[in-house]
């Protein structure tokens, strides 16, 4: 189970009184009766996903791995951050996959495209191409990149059958070109939007290819989805509040989300989009951030300490991690490093966390929320994803935002379009 803790948080927060609001909002997500109705899909979905397509998600991610040693994942935003932060996250970055999965389609970069191309000349690989809309520009040109080049390795044929799509189910270029095509379809289904959709074909199938075990992702999820739709101020709730209450009483303007393993940045990334796409609007929002320590104490951790005082962290402990590696013994203890032998890594990681959480909260002054968490393995990824979707939308409507639409989001893309000729703009 997740815990949010406050002991590091040295502000004074009335959380019972926001008792009403809470129970107004949850009852509002259950009714889908706020704004954004239309898009509360998520908010039951661990429960009401569709089964039958869930068996075919394990028998394509079976044929993958049956079939190649490459899985290129094409999707921008919401279409691939939740599957990258969920593999690297459970994986880790240097996991025993058999197969290797690439994120591609989410910059415009000749360089990054030409060396994944290069990478893939003249192999037999896969692909699943996802977006919702169909037809995001940055998606769009990677997979027909990718289906130019797998159809010259292994022909038109062939590459039929390596070729996966996660769309819509009714509308958009990329349904079409399945239809004319025949490649395997999944659905993002219409009322979920792309940075809710880590539980849907668009994290499963991914996931799955990962050596992930999805029924135990959705199993965390459901737990978590019993435990957090609730009345009550159940801890999603609490850490909506704490965050509404630092932003708006004491008037930080910038979140900072810490964890404390490389193989947990993109958890990062994928955080910030669903908080920064959801709740910044309006003219409001907290900035969201994000750190990983203790690399960034060596960089941003002077700036958290003693700079300006506009934010405050989350920080994320992982309470039981399943690896370990210990300090081994030198005769010579020419490094000085013998106090520390027979002890594990992740015992000194949780020791700089302590001395860390002191420093900036008691020394510095930064508030601190703690988010504890069992482990980072399927089960408590999959809580901990919706966790956050869950407090993601309360804090929105706390904010009195709809936290599922994103009209800035079009204007660069207009003013790009402009610029480079695309009909009608
Ligand atoms: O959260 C969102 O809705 C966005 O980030 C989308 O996922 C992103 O823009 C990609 O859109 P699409 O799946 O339509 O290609």
């Amino acid at each position: 189970m997740i815990r949010v803790k406050t002991e590091h948080l040295g502000k004074d927060v009335d959380i019972v009184a926001y008792a009403e609001d809470i129970e107004r909002i949850n009852q509002g997500i259950d009714a889908r009766s706020l704004p954004g109705n239309d898009y509360l899909g998520w908010a039951k979905y661990p429960e009401n996903y569709d089964k039958e397509e869930f068996e075919r998600i394990l028998k394509a991610a079976d044929y993958i791995r049956n079939e190649v040693d490459t899985l290129v994942v094409a999707g921008i935003g919401g279409s691939y951050l939740g599957a990258r932060a969920a593999i690297e996250g459970i994986n880790g970055l240097y996991g025993d996959n058999k197969v290797e999965i690439i994120f591609f389609g989410h910059t415009m970069s000749g360089k990054h495209a030409k060396q994944i191309l290069r990478k893939l000349e003249g192999k037999r690989f896969a692909i699943n191409v996802i977006s919702k809309s169909g037809t995001t520009t940055e998606t769009a040109v990677a997979f027909r990149l990718l289906r130019d080049l797998l159809e010259k390795n292994v022909g038109k044929e062939e590459a039929r059958k390596l070729i996966f799509a996660t769309t819509d189910k009714e509308k958009g270029a990329l349904l079409g070109l399945c239809k004319k095509y025949g490649y395997e379809r999944f659905v993002l289904p219409g009322d979920i939007g792309g940075r809710y959709s880590v539980f849907t074909a668009v994290g499963l199938l991914p996931l799955a290819v990962a050596g992930i075990d999805i029924r135990a992702f959705m199993d965390g999820a459901k737990n978590a989805m019993l435990a957090y739709d609730s009345d009550e101020i159940n801890e999603a709730y609490k850490y909506a509040i704490l965050r509404h209450v630092l932003y708006k009483d004491y008037g930080y303007s910038v979140e900072m989300l810490v964890n404390y393993g490389l193989h947990l940045v993109q958890l990062g990334e994928w955080w910030k989009q669903l908080f920064g796409e959801s709740e910044g609007k309006e003219k409001t929002g907290l900035l969201p951030d994000s750190a990983v320590f203790t690399t960034d104490l060596h960089s941003l951790g002077q700036f958290i300490q003693e700079g300006s005082p506009v934010l405050f962290e989350t920080v994320i402990l992982e309470k039981d991690p399943e690896e370990d590696v210990l300090v081994p013994h030198d005769e010579d203890d020419l490094d000085g490093l013998n106090y520390l032998e027979g002890k594990g890594l992740n015992y000194v990681n949780s020791t700089a966390a302590e001395a860390t959480l002191d420093a900036h909260s008691i020394t510095g002054g930064v508030p601190n929320i703690l988010i504890e968490i069992d482990r980072f393995d399927a089960f408590g990824m999959g809580e901990l994803m919706y966790f956050f979707m869950r407090a993601c939308a309360a804090a929105c409507y706390l904010n009195e935002i709809n936290p599922f639409n994103q009209p800035g989001v079009e204007v660069y893309k207009k003013n790009m379009f402009h610029r480079l000729g695309k009909p009608g703009y």
